[in-house]
């Protein structure tokens, strides 16, 4: 009774006094990546950089078009499947989400690109690197990272200059991700000289590389390629050194570049032969990378892998969109999106006219007594 008579006594001294409440709007951010499956670490740490803009974004007080906006995500498994990504990616365009973040994979982000093209949504994705994903030149997609032509080009530069290396054996996993970056590192990596003395293939799903390996291992190479994820990089890093294979070196794209991969690879000395690329600066030399490292590590401990600042800064670089166009609809500021001038954690953001990040860096990196080192 007490709290009716207040909360009329306030109204009424609002309207007396010609207050106007903002009202409040929900607004949909999705994000998708692999939840489940044995990519699911890749996946959850992208989710919770989503997760952690948003709180940011809800703390800091945004109002567009005059309402109150409190931000929600939306968030969907895609298992690193393409066709469950096509799903996940009807299933927010249904929803009429503002705006999405993902995907992850190649693999599931190239098809579901097109699916948000023709519902007219924009996603930004912060991990998905083969560069047909721009190719079709759709509005509705964008990229925070460099992408496979720069990654693959700077590994098979380092082999073939720096390390000398003469010898390279390459295996991918079949993937949109894995068989981009191999063939740019492969196309590379021969015109600096290398010979690629044998190539195997593999999937997603595998765990047993021994057969691949001894055929590698009677071309006794310089190196080894891997185009794929650490989910396969790990176990083949142990296999390599069951067999002897411990002097060759271990190259492979942003995909093997995780927090993981020196759990995955439980305690092989082969680890110490990585060298990674990762689309992006190190942490420490990001923008605002250090701080917002600590942050997240103590709101998500032991859970960051490598792409969790790129997905925070696209929720940031959606929103920030959405700010100049004074709206969330879509159809309004996509034209802003594509203007994007945003200083984010991880760089400053301005998109290419077809999506992809001006100017991208990309640092490579080793591991040192299993913690991963950008390579000076
Ligand atoms: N960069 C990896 C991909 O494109 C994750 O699939």
């Amino acid at each position: 009774m007490q709290f009716k008579l207040k909360t009329t006594v306030v109204l009424a001294l609002a309207a007396t006094c010609g207050i106007a409440f903002a009202q409040e709007e929900v607004v949909k951010i999705g994000h998708v990546a692999p939840m489940s499956g044995p990519q699911a670490h890749y996946g959850k740490d992208n989710e919770n950089g989503v997760r952690m803009a948003i709180e940011d974004l809800n703390a800091q007080g945004v109002t567009i078009g005059g309402k109150k906006i409190k931000f929600e995500i939306q968030a969907e498994d895609d298992a690193a499947d393409p066709k469950q990504g096509t799903a996940a990616a009807q299933k927010l365009c249904d929803a009429k989400v503002a705006g999405v973040v993902g995907h992850l994979n190649s693999g599931t982000t190239i098809p579901a690109s097109k699916v948000y093209n023709d519902c007219g949504i924009p996603h930004v994705t912060g991990a998905a690197t083969n560069p047909n994903l721009t190719k079709p030149g759709y509005k509705t997609t964008y990229r925070i990272i460099a992408n496979d032509n720069a990654l693959g080009a700077a590994l098979a530069l380092h082999a073939a200059d720096k390390l000398k290396l003469k010898t390279v054996a390459i295996v991918d996993d079949r993937t949109a991700y894995g068989q981009g970056v191999a063939e740019v590192f492969k196309k590379t990596a021969e015109s600096k000289g290398m010979k690629v003395v044998d190539q195997q293939f593999t999937n997603d799903k595998a765990t047993d590389f021994m057969a691949i390996l001894t055929s590698i291992k009677s071309k006794n190479p310089d190196a080894i390629f891997y185009g794929g994820m650490d989910v396969q990089a790990g176990p083949m890093l142990r296999q390599m050194e069951q067999l002897g294979l411990t002097k060759a070196k271990f190259f492979g794209g942003d995909g093997i570049c995780t927090a993981e991969i020196a759990k995955l690879a439980a305690g092989a000395k082969t680890l110490d032969n990585v060298v990674c690329a990762e689309g992006g600066a190190s942490l420490d030399k990001m923008p605002g990378g250090k701080a917002w490292k600590e942050k997240y590590d103590k709101k998500f401990p032991g859970q960051f892998q490598i792409y969790s600042p790129y997905t925070y800064d696209a929720t940031f670089v959606l929103v920030d969109a959405m700010k100049r166009a004074n709206s969330t609809d879509p159809k309004k500021y996509i034209p802003m999106l594509q203007k994007a001038n945003y200083k984010g954690v991880t760089a400053n953001i301005v998109f290419e006219p077809n999506g992809e990040l001006k100017n991208a860096a990309s640092t490579l990196y080793t591991y040192k007594d299993g913690k991963k080192a950008a390579v000076q």
